[in-house]
């Protein structure tokens, strides 16, 4: 089988060890062949591909970023995406397709597979949010990349007596900010399921200092949003080819909102695209392997239109339509237990 794969949206930690997996798990077949198309969808508009084996991928593994490169192309924004994925397909002879990306990317895919493209999706996302998957690889690297700032931040705040709020990604839903606030003693973690109340959280800042604590660590994901839409707001009117709005920046609001309602002193970092560099952790590098290696097997078995996926410790398909349909949102309880330890 000819199998073409590519990598949509933002990068992730663990593309590369997906495809290296991809094409070492399809070379064991004597017929098999990988195309690689760059930049995501674009590639495949544009016939920009390479083909990929055990040599151009070697080294790869431990990598971070992809290196296919990516874009947030949407092959349906002005035409019949179906059309033109197909043609280019049909002329470099690729049987089928494996796209590696989160909600868009895998939309785009849902929507091809619908059309009776072969196609097997392969989560990847940060922001943990994909339904369909208990876990998305790239989420465990962002977690701990979040967790060691936020330890740093923690002495520093320690030493000068300040508040600091840390924002961190998380368009949808409160993952990261929900594990790395919990991992490293968050005092308020704000999410995207939970609008806050900005006076809620300064008196319970407030009532922290009062007990004697002189600092405060606040996470903040990018997408939290205030519950009486206060105007406290990051989107930016910029939209992608998929019309989400870029965000980040809520931090700048809360540093000024929390240091004017409460008198304390108060810093904020953005951690930004830093969570999505470098490389990979242990977890994610194995879960990223098992994902390509399972992505092969379902296209050797025809099980077209489905996503690999992560249930308990076993790598399973389920439907890929099913999969992108609604974002998954942090669990209640997870929030529950993070809030037992807020000031
Ligand atoms: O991959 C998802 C994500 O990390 C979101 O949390 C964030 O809003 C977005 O990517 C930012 O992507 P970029 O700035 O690279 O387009």
């Amino acid at each position: 089988m000819r199998v073409g794969v590519l990598t949509g949206g933002g990068d992730c930690p663990g593309l590369n060890a997906v495809i290296r997996a991809v094409v070492r798990r399809a070379l064991v077949e004597p017929d098999g062949a990988v195309i690689g198309f760059r930049h995501g969808w674009a590639g495949v508009l544009h016939g920009d591909l390479v083909e990929l084996d055990a040599q151009n991928t070697a080294g790869i593994l431990h990598r971070g970023g992809t290196i296919l490169g990516t874009t947030r192309t949407n092959p349906y924004k002005d035409g019949d995406g179906t059309a033109l994925v197909r043609e280019v397909l049909d002329r470099e002879r690729i049987d089928a397709l494996i796209p590696i990306g989160g909600e868009d990317t895998l939309g785009v895919a849902s929507r091809l597979a619908a059309d009776g493209v072969k196609i097997v999706g392969v989560p990847k996302t940060i922001d943990n949010d994909l339904a369909g998957t208990d876990v998305t690889f790239g989420f465990h690297t962002a977690v701990q990349i979040a967790t060691d700032a936020i330890d740093r931040l923690h002495t520093t705040a320690e030493s000068h007596n300040r508040v600091i709020v840390v924002e961190v990604m998380g368009r949808e839903a409160g993952w990261i900010a929900a594990y790395s606030g919990l991992a490293g003693g968050a005092d308020v973690i704000l999410v995207p399921e939970r609008p806050f109340d900005i006076d809620e959280v300064c008196e319970r800042i407030k009532r922290r200092h009062a007990s004697g604590r002189t600092f405060s660590i606040v996470v903040v994901s990018e997408g939290a949003m205030p519950r009486d839409g206060s105007g406290i707001t990051t989107a930016s009117a910029k939209t992608d080819a998929f019309g989400h709005a870029r965000l980040g920046g809520i931090a700048v609001e809360l540093e000024r909102e929390i240091e004017d309602r409460t008198g304390f002193e108060t810093r904020m970092t953005i951690l930004g695209h830093v969570q999505r560099g470098g490389t990979p952790t242990a977890y994610d590098r194995v879960l990223a392997t098992r994902f390509g290696v399972g992505a092969i097997e379902a296209a050797d078995a025809g099980r077209w239109g489905t996503m690999v996926s992560l249930r308990g410790t076993d790598i399973v398909l389920v439907d890929l339509a099913e999969a992108v349909a609604e974002p998954k949102l942090l669990e209640d309880a997870l929030y529950d237990t993070a809030e037992v330890f807020f000031g």
